[in-house]
């Protein structure tokens, strides 16, 4: 469960990662203990950073350790034991006294610490997760310069998944910074140094700024999923709270349709949720200005959701993207193969591919091989062609 708003003054843009965070880690960890005997929880810049809450309900690891704690409570109500740990590191000595502190907080969780900087770290890491765990790494840096060849092996580790934090404002603004020593740094974040001439190549019908969050975004996602094997990688853009600009873009890496599902579905709470903060927190900027809270006050409730439009949008492109994936007849698509597929593509969850799915073989477009007598809906034991 995360912190209260009141915790997030002028760092909103935090509430809305650990928002997401939260969502997802609470889902997650309660799936993979259904089927997994060993939970682990990775944060390479754990901090606490910039908290206020007491618990450290308002950090990424507070934020974890708690739906660990709570995915083992439920699970040992079912009979089940499973066995939770967590591995952090922090790099500023104040901040680290206070981490160590916080293991007495989550006694259900094994938690080690780890001084200093987390790219040093990451083979001990690597070395310390039980080999029978599934893991959650997050990688939420301060600013860009991490050499990813360097935290590959731990990308890289079975059974694991990730998110990283990819600082899209400072990184956009450095990649036109003509310096050999901060194009060094890019490459070592972004493998795939023809990012650059992808930026010079714009097409006419997009915006500059679209373009270059494309470009840079994509070619982070496609370092990520080669150095750690990621089958599906998926990215959620945070914004300034008081600006219509990217801040911020966090990728997330599985191998796991499972993960791809849950992702996308804590992404679309925590797209809603940030429409509702920035709202709020733009309205209480300008009444703070004008002094008149009350008018302000009622207009945060006309307040209109970016989000919406984005995500009919999302939903028409995943009904396209279905289109061009489903073979024509005698060909055909496993499904548990297809859906996956959109969800890597488009902000949509698994139930709404479905319905789409659903509407198309009602109305005749597709067909669904072996489907029951008593089906209502398409299973992974489903095949999919178009008539
Ligand atoms: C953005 S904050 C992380 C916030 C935290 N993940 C959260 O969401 O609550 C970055 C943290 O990483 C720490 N740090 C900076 N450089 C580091 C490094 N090389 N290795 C590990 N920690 C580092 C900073 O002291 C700071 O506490």
């Amino acid at each position: 469960m995360i912190g209260e708003l009141k915790h997030y003054q002028g760092r909103e843009q935090a509430y809305v990662k650990h928002f997401l965070l939260s969502e997802y880690l609470e889902s997650w960890a309660h799936k993979v203990a259904s089927t997994w005997e060993e939970v682990a929880y990775v944060d390479g810049f754990s901090g606490p950073w910039q908290h206020t809450g007491e618990a450290f309900e308002d950090t990424s690891f507070g934020i974890a350790l708690r739906a660990l704690s709570q995915a083992k409570a439920s699970w040992k109500g079912h009979g089940k034991s499973v066995k939770m740990s967590a591995f952090l590191v922090e790099k500023d000595p104040g901040a680290y006294a206070n981490l160590q502190a916080a293991k007495a907080l989550f006694p259900d969780v094994q938690m080690k610490t780890y001084p200093g900087s987390f790219i040093d770290q990451a083979p001990s890491i690597l070395r310390d997760i039980p080999p029978r765990a599934f893991a959650f790494v997050f990688i939420d840096p301060k600013g860009w310069g991490i050499d990813m060849k360097r935290i590959a092996p731990l990308l890289r580790r079975p059974h694991s998944e990730v998110v990283f934090n990819f600082m899209f404002d400072f990184i956009n603004r450095a990649a036109s910074i003509e310096s050999s020593g901060v194009a060094a740094s890019l490459d070592k974040l972004i493998l795939d140094r023809a990012w650059r001439a992808r930026l010079e190549a714009r097409p006419g019908h997009i915006a500059e700024k679209d373009h270059r969050k494309t470009v840079l975004v994509d070619a982070f996602s496609r370092t990520l999923a080669q150095l750690g094997g990621y089958t599906h990688v998926a990215e959620t853009t945070v914004l300034r709270p008081l600006k219509d600009r990217p801040l911020y873009s966090l990728v997330y890496g599985t191998r796991n349709s499972k993960g791809i599902e849950v992702f996308r579905s804590s992404q679309i709470k925590a797209l809603c949720q940030q429409d509702r903060i920035r709202g709020f927190t733009k309205l209480s900027a300008t009444a703070a200005a004008s002094d008149q809270m009350e008018i302000f006050g009622s207009l945060s409730e006309m307040a209109p959701d970016p989000s919406i439009a984005f995500l009919a949008e999302e939903e028409c492109r995943a009904k396209r993207l279905l289109l061009t994936l489903v073979p024509t007849s005698p060909a055909s698509v496993r499904w548990p193969d297809l859906w996956p597929r959109i969800l890597e593509r488009n902000v949509v969850t698994k139930t709404q591919v479905k319905q789409i799915a659903n509407e198309l073989r009602s109305d005749g477009t597709l067909i669904v091989l072996d489907w029951g007598f008593k089906q209502r809906t398409l299973g992974d034991h489903n095949r999919v062609q178009r008539s």
